[in-house]
């Protein structure tokens, strides 16, 4: 890692945009960020009110902010609905017949909703949540392909003030059962099942696993995707299409205090047991707003794409409600990106005559690998602007976005944020600041971003130190799910008045942020957050383990790749038929990406003499380092020694 940061802070190339980009967006020049954002930090409850008025208030707010630190309270007093604001405010003129999700499957099928239909959906949506007992304040969750049906779902929650809590597609039934349990969901919204690289994905099926046992949950309602046989519970399941007969397209939007819960999504963090991140009404639709207004620059005509799938931060912030509640045109796909073949995300740009393409460095990297010739075959010069999310983009990955993607002519707003944040918070103000490969340059306006050391005090120009935020901005999480405790200790305490993010990066001598990663217990694979501690739980669960230690190892496609230390209990032999066991046992209680790359069975693991796993050697093994540093620590040396010999 740190190799990588030498290289990248040496990063000499800049890259203005050009003048024509400029000159027709909305903000057009450094000087011009500059002077919104100093008057943003100097006085960010200001700012904050000025920009509120972008959103459809049903009752105005009396006070910008309430921060009793950690817990804020942004608008307070103020009324609002997301959906009416997704979509409502957008009838009564030209947009109401713009697309508002353009869908392809991935099989080919096609689908336009435009913000009529989209409405009018949703309406429907609603009126069967409501039809099925679910009432203002219960949790939903969401399990469904990326289809148009995830946003209805989510919207038709906002609409009469129910909470959702979207769950990856690609996540399994013990996860599903976790999250039931941490949010008390009562409802549950499915689909028999998805298409993944040509394979039908059963759905319901893992639903119907996860509620085994399960009296909470009162209904679940599934959607026909994939014309699979399934079993329904009767009194228990609904089909979507059949409780449609039932309700009209008629719901208005309950106004709700700015403050309401909206949404609860998991993430991993340094424990075995996923955190609900809780995001509410008025500050969180804000942050994704201004973000897409600003970070892509979006015109009225454009077609918008992010790539990333509802069941995450991206998908919710940017791909329904910054952009729904902008009014823009969003490309959602179901499919993965080399499916029938190599070309098929190129294939969309030039079919939709895409404008804004935002994806994950992960992708990037495999679109490098798979060959120049996949994009080349395509037109894509309706691109104007590109960007990623989810870690740090090296910089030759950068640049063969920017050239073969880009055709040197779109800026890349490279954007670090976190699901905790809501919306960016590190990002390119693309008509305005200059570019350089593998940084996500300066902050948002009203975010005040600081790099510190171990007590707090800022760090010099590249000084590596922690990534805290220092003031409280709207889209900010309220908390973890049910404990506040957590919460306090987790993000604010780590830095004293501070919001800790969890990332180690430097500032070069121009302020740039550069992100050198976690520095916890969380890894980054292939964009998606992954707790050790949570793969270390999965694999101590199976009956042949005794002790697990879970460490990343750089991954040239992935960015980290899984690597699990792992004894084994008595009597039981060490197989390369054990070994795959373990990795499918891991991939059934996770969920696919969470199957570890290698195992490596070991008869000890390194340990202080407090009882302490030595991550740090194990780290240095699984990369095939040479063992550095301090291990005067060390419990037992012949470990260590045992460990290097099974390396070699
Ligand atoms: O380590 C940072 C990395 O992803 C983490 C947040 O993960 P998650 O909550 O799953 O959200 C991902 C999508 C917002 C961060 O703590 N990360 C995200 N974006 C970037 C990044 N690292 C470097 N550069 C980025 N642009």
């Amino acid at each position: 890692m740190s190799q990588s940061i030498e290289s990248v802070l040496t990063e000499k190339r800049v890259f203005k945009p050009s003048r024509e980009f400029s000159k027709q967006a909305k903000i057009k020049n450094f000087a011009e960020y500059k002077k919104l954002y100093d008057e943003s930090i100097k006085n960010p409850e200001k700012f904050w009110g000025k920009q509120a008025a972008e959103l459809l208030w049903n009752k105005k707010w009396t006070k910008v902010l309430d921060w009793k630190a950690p817990f804020a309270k942004w608008f307070v007093g103020g009324k609002l609905n997301v959906s009416e604001n997704c979509l409502d405010r957008h009838l009564n003129g030209p947009r109401r017949n713009k697309a508002a999700i353009i869908w392809e499957g991935e099989p080919g099928e096609k689908r336009t909703l435009t913000y009529h239909q989209l409405h009018r959906e949703v309406c429907i949506f609603a009126n069967i949540l409501k039809r099925n007992g679910v009432k203002k304040g219960d949790r939903v969750l969401i399990y469904l392909p990326h289809i148009p049906e995830a946003a209805i779902a989510m919207l038709a929650c906002t609409r009469i003030g129910a909470i959702h809590t979207v769950v990856f597609g690609g996540f399994s039934a013990e996860s599903i059962k976790d999250r039931l349990a941490d949010s008390g969901a009562t409802c549950v919204v499915t689909a028999d099942g998805s298409y993944r690289r040509g394979q039908a994905v059963t759905l319901k099926q893992n639903v119907d696993r996860a509620l085994e046992g399960n009296t909470a949950v009162k209904r679940v309602i599934v959607f026909r995707r994939a014309n699979m046989d399934i079993h329904i519970t009767e009194g228990r399941d609904v089909w979507w299409h059949r409780e449609a007969d039932y309700v009209t397209a008629d719901c208005p939007p309950v106004p709700l205090d700015s403050e309401h819960p909206l949404f609860i999504l998991y993430t991993s963090g340094s424990t075995g047991k996923p955190k609900g991140i809780l995001h509410t009404t008025g500050g969180y639709l804000l942050g994704s707003l201004l973000t897409t207004k600003y970070v892509f620059d979006i015109r009225e005509e454009d077609i918008y794409w992010c790539t990333a799938d509802v069941g995450w931060i991206t998908g919710h912030s940017y791909v329904v409600y910054g952009p729904l509640a902008l009014g823009a045109t969003s490309l959602m796909y179901e499919g993965a990106p080399n499916w029938p073949q190599s070309d098929r995300f190129w294939d969309i740009i030039a079919r939709y005559g895409v404008n804004i393409f935002y994806t994950a460095p992960t992708a990037i990297r495999s679109f490098i690998k798979w060959g120049d010739e996949w994009p080349a075959k395509h037109d894509l010069s309706s691109l104007r602007l590109l960007g990623t999310v989810g870690e740090p983009i090296n910089p030759e990955a950068w640049m063969w976005f920017y050239e073969k993607i880009g055709g040197g002519r779109c800026p890349i707003s490279d954007t670090w944020w976190q699901t905790e944040t809501g919306a960016h918070m590190i990002t390119p103000i693309p008509g305005a600041t200059p570019l350089k490969p593998g940084t996500a340059t300066l902050p948002f306006f009203g975010i005040d971003a600081a790099i510190v050391d171990d007590n707090g005090k800022e760090v010099g120009p590249n000084e590596g130190g922690k990534l805290v935020i220092r003031k409280p901005w709207p889209s900010m999480l309220r908390t973890i799910y049910g404990d506040k405790a957590r919460y306090k200790k987790q993000y604010w305490s780590e830095v004293k008045g501070c919001y800790f993010t969890g990332d180690g990066a430097r500032r070069d001598k121009d302020g740039y942020f550069w992100i050198v990663g976690r520095i916890d217990d969380v890894l980054n694979v292939a964009g998606h957050r992954l707790g050790t501690a949570e793969v270390e739980s999965a694999l101590v669960a199976h009956e042949a383990v005794a002790e697990a230690a879970v460490v990343g190892r750089p991954d040239e496609i992935k960015g980290q790749g899984v690597v699990a230390f792992v004894t084994l209990k008595t009597g039981i032999k060490a197989t390369e038929d054990l070994s795959e066991k373990l990795r499918k046992h891991v991939g059934a209680v996770i969920g696919p990406i969470a199957k570890p790359d290698e195992i490596r069975f070991a008869e000890a693991l390194p340990k202080t003499r407090s009882g302490k796993i030595m991550r740090r050697l194990l780290k240095q093994i699984a990369a095939g380092n040479a063992v550095t540093g301090d291990t005067t620590t060390l419990e037992d040396f012949s470990v260590l020694a045992k460990l290097r010999a099974s390396d070699e």
